[in-house]
């Protein structure tokens, strides 16, 4: 298929996103069907959605071959995925009973927002929409906390926004689409204050990404018997396995309990046995997770420091993408850039124009960087 025909494609799902997200075609995951790569003489520089480039390790790959010919079967047929819960179970020193697994954590966003919906939410602004856009989507109030000026979560005003209708507070760390991290210490005593009066998620997608001690789950308030703080990870990010929706709640057995009872078919049907078996597998090599953090880090690396030298100022990451205000751009960034095969994001905040592009490998962000000396911001 031609490149204008994708482009096209992109702007039709990326504006129709939009209209469902107070931060334009940033965050809410879905919208992009594009392959990395058209071809040979076409290619677009997908930069969009923070993937991990690298993809599925070695024996992940093998695992979903291994399990083809039972692709016809739910996955509670299959019994080489049966131990999979006890398996995840082990690698974070849980309980399958803290356990809840869903078709990526999207899903599991998704669902938070629904069951804990009878109060008001309190979130960040800009945060990860998923999990706000469906609390607004079925009526429930949203308090919207704006980032502090180092675009790093207020919890100070996020505690005080909590008042006796809150029943759901969500943060996202580290952030999206910020890529800024609040510390373990400080977040852990949010939590346990705030889980006073509401239920907290933490949305862990990125935290692989953090070295220690930033690297410090929110999993050990749940296992000190915290029943209001749930933990929301997934395999898209540093496991490469994005395309095969795999997502997981941590918290309380009995939280987990009543998430399920709202939760049609929980994991015995919820994912297929090829991505469980890919999950299983990918577990097994942590060897993987490091080499694509370390590549991440380098390439990101790379790319702050050719951004500043063009001018620009992007804010620290901590993560596989990078966050950076747009100077003086006039017009609609992520469009024009589409115009040059680059898929990222922009949007419009209270204080202008940003930019946030996911990290690629070190040839796709060269290719970035080169197209970024044409732009005139
Ligand atoms: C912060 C955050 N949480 C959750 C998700 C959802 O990921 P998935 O549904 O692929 O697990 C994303 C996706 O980009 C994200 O950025």
């Amino acid at each position: 298929m031609p490149n204008q025909l994708h482009r096209r494609l992109w702007l039709k799902q990326t504006a129709l996103a939009a209209l469902g997200l107070s931060f334009s075609a940033s965050s809410l995951g879905g919208e992009d069907y594009l392959p990395r790569e058209l071809g040979s003489e076409t290619r677009l520089l997908n930069l969009g959605s923070n993937e991990n480039p690298y993809g599925l390790a070695p024996g992940a790959k093998k695992a979903i071959a291994d399990l083809i010919n039972t692709a016809n079967r739910y996955a509670y047929n299959v019994p080489a995925v049966q131990s999979f819960k006890k398996e995840l179970a082990a690698e974070y020193g849980v309980t399958q009973e803290h356990l809840l697994i869903t078709a990526g954590s999207g899903e599991a966003l998704n669902l938070l927002a629904r069951h804990y919906s009878k109060g008001n939410l309190v979130s960040a602004y800009p945060t990860f929409a998923i999990l706000p856009n469906t609390a607004k989507k079925i009526g429930v109030s949203v308090k919207e906390i704006p980032l502090d000026a180092n675009k790093v979560h207020d919890l100070g005003a996020m505690l005080q926004a909590i008042d006796d209708n809150t029943t759901h507070v969500y943060v996202c760390n580290p952030a999206n689409p910020t890529s800024t991290i609040v510390k373990p210490a400080a977040l852990k005593s949010f939590c346990e204050e705030a889980s006073k009066h509401a239920a907290i998620t933490i949305d862990e997608a990125y935290i692989d990404f953090l070295d220690a001690p930033d690297n410090e789950s929110m999993i050990s308030l749940v296992l000190k018997g915290n029943k209001n703080v749930i933990v929301v990870r997934t395999f898209s990010k540093i496991h490469a396995m994005a395309g095969l929706r795999v997502g997981f709640i941590i918290a309380h057995p009995d939280t987990i309990k009543s998430l399920s009872a709202n939760y049609f078919g929980n994991s015995n049907f919820c994912v297929g046995a090829l991505s469980l078996n890919a999950a299983l597998a990918s577990l097994k090599d942590p060897e993987h997770r490091a080499s694509c953090k370390q590549k991440n880090a380098a390439a990101r690396e790379f790319t702050i420091k050719s951004l500043q030298e063009l001018g620009f100022k992007p804010i620290p990451s901590y993560t596989n993408f990078i966050f950076f205000p747009l100077k003086n751009y006039s017009g609609d960034f992520a469009k024009d850039m589409l115009e040059k095969d680059v898929i990222l994001r922009s949007s419009e905040l209270p204080d202008g124009k940003w930019c946030r592009v996911s990290v690629g490998t070190m040839d796709e962000m060269q290719s970035f960087i080169k197209i970024m000396r044409t732009v005139k911001a």
